[in-house]
């Protein structure tokens, strides 16, 4: 019972917790693994803006092209970058050494981040929306989910550049309130709250490739199942007439 009663007290806790780790409150992503659209257009935004750091080392061109429906010509022209084959891993142009001395900090290996970051998707889908303009950070930019990050902003020509309104905690240290937008980019909030969903609901598919066979399984069984509860039912019936 004790244990239960923790468990359920953890349970109640674990958004407040990935707040507290997280450095700031977490957006809703909205992401939908069975919107084949939005997981499309997420590999290309991935590979157009992200993989130039970020390498996906546990996944392969060839499995998108199978999961996302996407013809392998099709993945080869728009998706690939260099003289990389289908069969090859998600790799990136950056050493780990060059990352390390241009960024501070090696670009990590994305292939789980949506499932070691607590908030998973939510927790990405803020990240991308939580950037701002800090001069004291080396690359100018900092983040109110992950602060002190040292990832510039490389969506900000989408999104617009975000000033940060400061306010005074209760303990005394100024905080980031809220942010505003300074200089609007390309696109308005609704276009950019899409780009950042699918560009989460691809890594969230990264993370757990099975999650979308699951998903499409889990409908079957759940009508298997209530098929084999009518027959049962039927059968029952017909012992029972016997019984009568
Ligand atoms: C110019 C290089 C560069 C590009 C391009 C880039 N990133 Fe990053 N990213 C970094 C660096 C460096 C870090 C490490 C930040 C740190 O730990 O301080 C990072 C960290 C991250 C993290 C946090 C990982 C973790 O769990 O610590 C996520 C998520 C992320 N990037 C997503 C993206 C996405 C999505 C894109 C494309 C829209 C992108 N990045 C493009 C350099 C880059």
């Amino acid at each position: 019972m004790n244990k239960l009663r923790f468990f359920a007290l953890l349970l109640a806790f674990a958004p407040a917790l990935g707040l507290a780790a997280g450095g700031g409150p977490l957006e809703s992503s909205g992401t939908d693994l069975s919107d084949k659209a939005s997981l499309q257009r997420g590999a290309g935004l991935f590979m157009n803006y992200c993989s130039g750091c970020h390498a996906l080392s546990l996944h392969r061109y060839s499995r998108i092209a199978s999961d996302l429906d996407l013809e392998p010509a099709v993945v080869e022209a728009t998706l690939m970058q260099g003289d990389a084959n289908i069969g090859e891993n998600i790799n990136t142009g950056i050493a780990a050494g060059d990352g390390q001395a241009w960024f501070g900090k090696a670009p990590p290996d994305l292939s789980l981040t949506a499932r070691a970051r607590l908030g998973g998707p939510d927790w990405i889908y803020s990240y991308l929306k939580g950037f701002y303009v800090d001069e004291t950070r080396p690359a100018g930019w900092n983040n109110t989910v992950f602060p002190g990050a040292s990832m510039p902003h490389v969506l900000w020509e989408l999104q617009g550049i975000q000033r940060p309104v400061y306010e005074q905690g209760a303990d005394g240290m100024t905080h980031v309130a809220k942010l505003e937008l300074a200089k609007p980019g390309r696109l308005d909030a609704k276009q950019y709250d899409q780009v950042a969903r699918d560009i989460s609901a691809f890594l969230e598919y990264v993370a757990e490739p099975a999650a979308l066979k699951r998903e499409a399984i889990g409908v079957w069984v759940i009508l298997f199942l209530a098929f084999f509860t009518f027959l049962a039912y039927l059968l029952k019936v017909e012992y029972w007439r016997d019984v009568h």
